[in-house]
C-alpha cells in the first residue's frame, strides 16, 4: 500500500447494474464476487448493493487499520447503534456481537479464563474421546460426508468442553437449528433489500422457529443447572457463577442464553470446516498426506494423541494452518462506518459497510508466493520469518480477535492425527468442491469421500 496522499483519492468502484449495483452478483456468489473485485480492482473496492455501499479491503494494511487500530471508526455492525440486521440476531448480546463496549469487555474477561492454554490442556482427552467415538462409528461404513461428520464431532466436542453435555439429544437439535438460523442470517446480510424479520414472510417465521428451538434447548441446559452449579467447571458454571463487580448481581438468564448460543454457533462449525478443507486438500495432495502420516506414525506409534504431542507434531499444525489459509473458516470480517473515513490514502463515504476479506489477504500474492499451491511448509518457522503480521488472520485481528483460537488449533490437531491415524480419505468423484460463503465457508453439498482405513 503506498502511504496517506495529502488529498485522499477516491475508491476504485466494481462497475455494476443502475439501481441495483452489484447486488445481484453478490448475493448469487459472494466469494465470487469478492474474488473478482479483488483480482480486477485490486486491495480496496467499493461495491454497490441496491441503496447501500460496501467497501471491501483485501490488504493486511488495511486489516491493521480497521480491525486493530480503527475501534472508534470502524464499528462492528451492532455498535452503529442500527437494529441488527446480521448475527446479532441470533447472538444478542454475546461476545460476538455486544454492541456495548463496556459490557463487552467485562464479559470478556470473565470468559477469558475458559480458553486460557493450562485449561484448554485439561479438555484434550475430551476431544479425543469425542474423535474415537466418531472413529467407532465409522467402522461399518464405507463412505461418509467430511464435512457433516466435522460438524457433528466439534458440536460433540463444545458439548463435552463447554456444557458438560452430550450432543445424542437435544444438542443435535440445536445444531441443525443453527444452521437454518445461520443460512437465513447469511441471506439477510447480503440481500439487496431487507425485509423486516418481524414481518410473517416464510423465510422469517423459519428463522423465528430455529431460534425458538436453539433457545428452548439452552434454557433447558440453564434451568438443568439448578442446584449444581459449580459442580462441572465448565463454561456453562463460570457464566452462572459470574457476579458483577459493582453490584454483586448474577449475570440475567438472557445474557447467559446469549452467551451459550454465541459459542454455540462460533465455536464449532468454524472448527469442523476447517477439518474438512483440510482432508479435502490432502486427498488431492497425497505425497502431504503421507508426511503427516509418517509424523503421525514416528511420534505416536498408534496411541492416542493427547495435548502433550501438540508441539512434537509440527508438519500435521502447519498442515491445518496452511489449509485455513486457502480456506479460511470466517473469510470476512465486517464493520461499520457511520460518517467519512479515510483508509489507506483513500476517502471512505458512510453510511457503509467496510468487509476485511480474510480470503483475498490469504491469497494475495504480495505475500503469498503461488498462492493457490497447497504447502504446509510455508507455516515452518524459517519460511514464516519475516512476513507481514496480518498476512495471514484466520482467527481475525485486534480486540475482538476469536476468543477460541487456541482451542480450535488444539481441536484441530488432534482431530487430524486421530483421524489421519487411522484413515486415509478419498475423494470421491473428481468434480471440484465449491467454497461458498455462508456467513462460514463452506463446501456446496459437502465432501463426499471414501473410508480406507490404514493397515
Ligand atoms: C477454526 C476455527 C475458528 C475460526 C476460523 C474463528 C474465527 C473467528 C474470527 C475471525 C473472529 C473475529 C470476528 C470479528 O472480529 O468480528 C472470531 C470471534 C469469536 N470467536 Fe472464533 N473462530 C474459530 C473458533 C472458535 C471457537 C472454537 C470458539 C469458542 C469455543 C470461538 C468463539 C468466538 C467468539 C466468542 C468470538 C467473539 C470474540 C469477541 O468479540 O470478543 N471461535 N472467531
Amino acid at each position: 500500500m503506498s502511504a496517506p496522499a495529502a488529498f485522499p483519492r477516491s475508491v476504485p468502484t466494481l462497475p455494476g447494474a443502475p439501481l441495483l449495483g452489484n447486488a445481484q452478483e453478490v448475493s448469487r456468489d459472494v466469494l465470487a464476487a469478492f474474488s473478482r473485485a479483488f483480482a480486477e480492482h485490486g486491495d480496496l473496492v467499493r461495491l454497490k448493493i441496491g441503496t447501500g455501499t460496501l467497501y471491501l479491503a483485501s490488504h493486511p494494511d488495511l486489516a491493521q487499520q480497521v480491525l486493530v487500530e480503527g475501534g472508534a471508526t470502524f464499528l462492528k455492525m451492532e455498535q452503529a447503534g442500527r437494529p441488527s440486521q446480521g448475527l446479532g440476531l441470533l447472538g444478542g448480546m454475546g461476545l460476538l456481537t455486544n454492541p456495548d463496549f463496556k459490557h463487552w469487555r467485562s464479559q470478556r474477561r470473565m470468559m477469558q479464563p475458559m480458553f486460557h492454554r493450562a485449561r484448554l490442556a485439561a479438555m484434550g482427552d475430551q476431544m479425543t474421546q469425542a474423535a474415537a467415538q466418531m472413529i467407532r462409528r465409522w467402522e461399518t461404513l464405507e463412505t461418509v460426508d467430511i464435512d457433516a461428520e466435522m460438524l457433528h464431532v466439534t458440536m460433540d466436542i463444545i458439548c463435552r468442553t463447554m456444557f458438560s453435555t452430550d450432543i445424542s439429544g437435544d444438542a443435535g437439535r440445536a445444531a441443525q437449528a443453527s444452521e437454518v438460523a445461520l443460512q437465513f442470517l447469511t441471506r439477510l446480510i447480503f440481500s439487496a433489500v431487507k425485509l423486516p424479520v418481524t414481518w410473517p414472510l416464510p423465510g422469517n417465521r423459519r428463522f423465528a422457529r430455529a431460534v425458538a428451538t436453539i433457545d428452548e434447548i439452552i434454557y433447558g441446559l440453564i434451568d438443568a443447572r439448578a442446584g449444581h452449579v459449580g459442580q462441572f467447571g465448565d463454561l456453562l458454571d463460570m457464566l452462572l457463577e459470574a457476579r458483577d463487580a459493582d453490584t454483586g448481581e448474577p449475570m440475567s438468564r438472557q445474557q447467559v442464553r446469549d452467551e451459550v448460543v454465541t459459542v454455540f454457533s462460533a465455536g464449532h462449525e468454524t472448527t469442523a470446516h476447517s477439518l474438512a478443507w483440510t482432508w479435502y486438500l490432502l486427498a488431492q495432495h497425497p505425497e502431504i498426506l503421507a508426511t503427516v502420516q509418517a509424523e503421525l506414525d514416528t511420534v505416536l506409534a498408534g496411541r492416542p494423541p493427547t495435548t502433550a504431542d501438540l508441539n512434537l507434531l509440527p508438519y500435521t499444525t502447519q498442515t491445518f494452518q496452511e489449509a485455513m489459509r486457502l480456506y479460511p473458516a470466517a473469510p470476512v470480517i465486517p464493520r461499520r462506518i457511520e460518517g467519512q473515513a479515510e483508509l489507506g490514502g483513500y476517502a471512505l463515504q458512510g453510511p457503509a459497510r467496510v468487509i476485511t476479506s480474510v480470503y483475498n489477504i490469504h491469497r494475495h500474492p504480495d505475500f503469498w508466493p503461488d498462492p493457490l499451491h497447497f504447502d504446509p511448509l510455508r507455516f515452518s518457522p524459517e519460511n514464516s520469518v519475516g512476513r507481514h503480521r496480518l498476512a495471514y488472520m484466520p482467527f481475525g485481528a485486534g480486540s475482538r480477535m476469536c476468543i477460541g483460537n487456541h482451542l480450535a488449533m488444539m481441536e484441530g490437531v488432534l482431530l487430524l492425527a486421530t483421524v489421519g491415524q487411522k484413515y486415509s480419505l478419498e475423494l470421491l468423484g473428481s468434480a471440484p468442491v465449491i467454497p461458498k460463503i455462508a456467513i462460514t465457508l463452506q463446501p456446496v453439498g459437502g465432501i463426499p469421500m471414501r473410508l480406507v482405513a490404514r493397515s
